[in-house]
């Protein structure tokens, strides 16, 4: 007997043995299909191949692919636990061809591994073909020898398999196990077909077609092979079992539930340990490729499967979380065929304790309303909508939950009402929009956001998905395509564009579908989730409903992510340097710079600043993993996560953490913890560098610094080493002398310029000037005069000279004409024995007017003036001694 493990390794084996390449299992969260909500089938990641659209390098592979079935189209939610084969999560074993083989050589290779290799007796197989497929029926006759009657011929949709509405389809065969007359069933086909003894364990696809619309089917470029067997159901068939939970891997995980919760998987218990065991898988496996329990999309379908569980737990007697204390037992089970698991294994542990804390506070008290409301109902009465919205709105039960608690009672819920009820509430969201301030601004949106729901973001995990166009706008009003050259507003379903938020800019990229090509330049978080992409119809026509690819400018991204990476760095390394005062009031992260505000009530010293930068530095070389994990807001502040005060956060937040600390407090423990939506490098290494540009002022004690990362730093390094060669070069020494040389050069100039002025002013006061009157006093009027023009001397500097010549006159007047860099300026000086009579300022206005100028001001003694005309200078001192011989 082979174990789930072993008959995986088995099978992958098998077909890598028969040419075919090994491919890892794609996400849970489809990137190349807008329309599925979780990865379905083993061809989801191959459906672009099948078309043609996509090339790879083999044409033969084989997988084993993680599937979730629950939300959306395929659900088998409801009635997991209650029956042998169903699952919310499961593996599917496939083969592919990709226009290689065809029918032939799949049925030999699926016929040798079930007989062959897995040993299975023949005469418990039986298969099914589409009753117009007689190629197949005759292959199944010649290779497995199988007789007439068990081939058996399907007219319905059973035996044609598509993945949806659209996308590659095909006739197929499927094969069935007989688990014996001991159970009750009849073969596919006969009135008995729903019974449990004969099971289909493989589907084989005959892909040929690809559906183009509800009438619209086109002949695949090549025939190729799709293959789909649930690795459950064939290992209970291995292991000689009938029903999937009795499988090794389901017996380990059951009996953990046993012994974490102390309860026998029996009775009317058995169901209860078979959604824990089922659900706990689908859990840990949706949070490992990035899904997070929230309020809507993926993240609602996760919290239904949790919450599901965690009531079953309760029916089970846990009082506490306890959900997450099963999930080593998963990891060591599953974890060495999906990594991903383990490497999680701290994320979803962690998320499924927070969301099991959270419910057990509301679940008693819902359950308690519940029993109240349907006390005393028979079989096939129904709930009020109005309580079952009640417990969903204020206990946090979702409606399967209500519904899977009522099912043992035969008790339903009025549906209609739930949904009448759900309608009011938000019309009174809508209403209360309105009336908020926030929407003026968002009015337009808020109608759009309740018609579509927020938007999915993907981006934490990929840069590159589908989307489909669910609104599309043009110059503010909705359209229903735009064309070439338009700017348009683009909302899609799921976008791994980041929305502008929390300071860091929002993503630009591309999107491209058939026969389009749209230039994304801004996306905006808006309304509540709305994620709105600014974009350019650069080629063909944009239309509502459109399937696009959407990619994320990558070089563009990292560089925001690097920049805000650094940006927590800094933070917490300006709070270990200046003090736990240090606050964010903002910040700024686009791909070229970061900019961060904080509180702090002085300018920071420059040697402050290097100290920030080393600290932050020495943790870009720690290079280790950066973190995120879902928290409660308050544990996550308990646990010291700077969060922004004021700041709206919602019940959960992320948390992102990096480094580890090498000094103070904190040493050995987690470096930089802090609340954050934004999108982050992988591990510290990826920032490169931090370089801190300027450190300034922004308003009353708030601080702003600038920086930059990585190759952006780099070249600003560059830039300012090569201003210092060019400036070594132009002192003709070395580099490493430069300072000193620029030192003694500066020296020098202060000396010249002091030598200069000397030598200046005793030209002044002494020698004649080109040109210029002579310095001895005149007399006018019985008054000594002294006039100049003094080339080459400035304003400032005029009225020290004037002062000096002043006091050397003893009683007198002195009027002297500056010209420097084509301007003239006048000073004029009256010593005090004269101010009665003569006025300062009335001379300067005089001499300024001579030069074209107007005005001038000072005292009586001591007066100055300009003028345009410096041509003009000696009419200036003309015009003083004339006014002068006039008194
Ligand atoms: N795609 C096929 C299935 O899901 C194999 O059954």
């Amino acid at each position: 007997m082979s174990g789930v493990n072993e008959i995986r390794s088995a099978f992958l084996d098998y077909f890598a043995a028969n040419g075919h390449e090994r491919v890892a299992s794609s996400p849970l969260v489809p990137r190349n299909d807008p329309t599925l909500m979780f990865t379905n089938a083993g061809m989801v990641q191959f459906k672009n191949v099948f078309t043609g659209l996509e090339k790879r390098l083999y044409d033969r592979a084989a997988t084993a692919q993680k599937c979730v079935r629950a939300g959306g189209k395929h659900n088998d939610l409801d009635n997991v636990g209650y029956t042998a084969r169903h699952h919310t999560f499961f593996e599917m074993l496939g083969n592919f061809s990709f226009g290689d083989y065809f029918k032939d050589r799949a049925i030999e290779l699926a016929w040798n591994l079930i007989t062959r290799e897995f040993g299975l007796p023949k005469d418990k197989l039986l298969v099914t073909v589409y009753s117009q497929d007689e190629d197949a029926a005759a292959l199944w006759r010649k290779i497995a020898g199988l007789s007439d009657d068990r081939i058996i011929r399907i007219p319905t949709s059973d035996n044609f398999w598509s993945m949806g509405e659209t996308g590659p389809c095909g006739p197929c065969s499927e094969i069935f196990f007989d688990h014996g007359d001991h159970i009750w069933g009849g073969p596919p086909g006969s009135p008995e077909e729903d019974g449990d003894r004969f099971i289909e364990i493989w589907n084989l696809v005959f892909m040929q077609f690809e559906q183009l619309g509800p009438d619209e089917r086109v002949s695949l470029p090549r025939p190729s092979i799709d293959t789909g067997m649930g690795l459950e159901r064939v290992a209970a068939v291995l292991q000689g079992v009938h029903d999937n939970y009795d499988i090794d891997l389901f017996k380990a995980l059951i009996a953990a539930v046993e012994n974490v919760i102390g309860s026998r998987a029996e009775g009317e218990q058995r169901a209860s340990h078979r959604v824990i065991a089922d659900h706990l898988r689908a859990t840990a496996f949706l949070i490992a490729d990035g899904v997070l329990p929230s309020n809507e999309g993926r993240g609602y379908v996760l919290r239904r499967i949790m919450r599901r569980a965690m009531r079953h737990a309760k029916l089970l007697g846990a009082r506490e979380p306890v959900l997450y204390k099963l999930l080593p037992v998963l990891v060591s089970e599953m974890g060495r065929a999906y990594p991903e698991l383990g490497r999680a294994e701290s994320l979803i542990s962690e998320t499924l304790k927070l969301e099991e804390k959270r419910f057990l506070q509301t679940l008693d008290r819902g359950l308690a309303l519940l029993t109240e409301a349907t006390d005393g109902m028979e079989e096939g009465a129904k709930l009020s909508g109005e309580t079952a919205f009640k417990l969903y709105d204020t206990y946090g039960f979702p409606l399967d939950l209500t519904q899977d608690a009522l099912r043992s009672r035969g008790i339903d819920v009025d549906l209609d009402a739930f949904k009448t009820a759900m309608e009011r509430q938000k019309a009174e969201a809508r209403a209360s929009w309105a009336g908020s301030g926030e929407a003026s601004s968002d009015a337009v949106w808020y109608p759009i956001r309740d018609r579509v729901g927020a938007t999915e973001f993907l981006g934490y995990d990929t840069e590159k998905a589908e989307g489909v166009v669910v609104a599309l706008l043009r110059e503010g009003a909705e359209t229903a395509e735009a064309g070439e050259g338009e700017e348009v507003s683009v909302i899609v379903n799921q976008t791994p564009f980041y929305g502008e938020s929390g300071g860091q800019l929002g993503d630009a990229g591309t999107m491209r579908g058939e026969g389009v090509t749209v230039e994304v330049l801004d996306t905006q978080k808006v309304a509540n989730g709305l994620f709105v992409h600014r974009a350019r119809v650069v080629s063909g026509r944009l239309k509502m409903g459109a399937a696009l690819e959407l990619e994320v400018d990558h070089a563009r991204r990292s560089r925001i992510r690097a920049n805000h990476s650094a940006t927590h760095l800094l933070h917490e390394a300006l709070r270990e340097v200046l003090g736990t005062h240090v606050a964010q009031k903002g910040s700024m992260v686009g791909p070229d710079r970061l900019r961060f505000d904080f509180s702090h009530p002085k300018p920071i010293e420059f040697s402050e600043l290097e100290t920030v930068e080393r600290l932050a530095n020495a943790v870009v070389l720690q290079n280790e993993p950066v973190e995120t994990r879902l928290m409660a807001v308050d544990d996550a502040i308990a646990l010291g996560a700077m969060a922004l005060f004021g700041e709206k956060y919602g019940d959960e937040v992320r948390v992102v953490s990096m480094g580890t600390a090498q000094e103070g407090e904190k040493a050995g423990r987690t470096y930089s913890l802090e609340l954050c939506g934004g999108t982050h490098v992988k591990a510290t290494g990826d920032i490169g560098l931090v370089h801190v540009l300027s450190e300034s002022a922004v308003g009353a004690g708030v601080r702003r610094i600038e920086a930059l990362t990585g190759a952006a730093a780099r070249d600003h390094l560059r830039e300012q080493e090569a201003r210092v060669r060019r400036m070594a070069q132009l002192l003709k020494v070395g580099p490493g002398e430069a300072v000193e040389r620029l030192e003694a050069v500066v020296d020098e100039r202060r000396r010249f310029e002091r030598e200069l002025a000397e030598a200046r002013k005793r030209l002044a006061m002494a020698g004649p000037a080109e040109g210029a009157s002579p310095a001895q006093p005149k007399e006018i009027g019985g008054v000594s005069f002294v006039g100049r023009v003094i080339e080459g001397v400035a304003a400032k500097d005029l009225k020290g000279l004037v002062d000096e010549a002043k006091t050397a006159l003893g009683s007198g007047v002195v009027a002297f004409v500056g010209v420097a860099e084509g301007k003239a300026s006048v000073v004029v000086g009256v010593t005090p024995d004269l101010t009665d009579r003569i006025d300062a300022v009335r001379l300067a206005r005089e001499a300024s007017a001579a030069m074209g100028g107007k005005g001038g001001g000072g005292r009586p003694d001591m007066a100055q003036a300009g003028g345009p005309e410096a041509d003009k200078a000696a009419d200036a001192v003309s015009a003083v001694e004339a006014l002068l011989t006039a008194l």
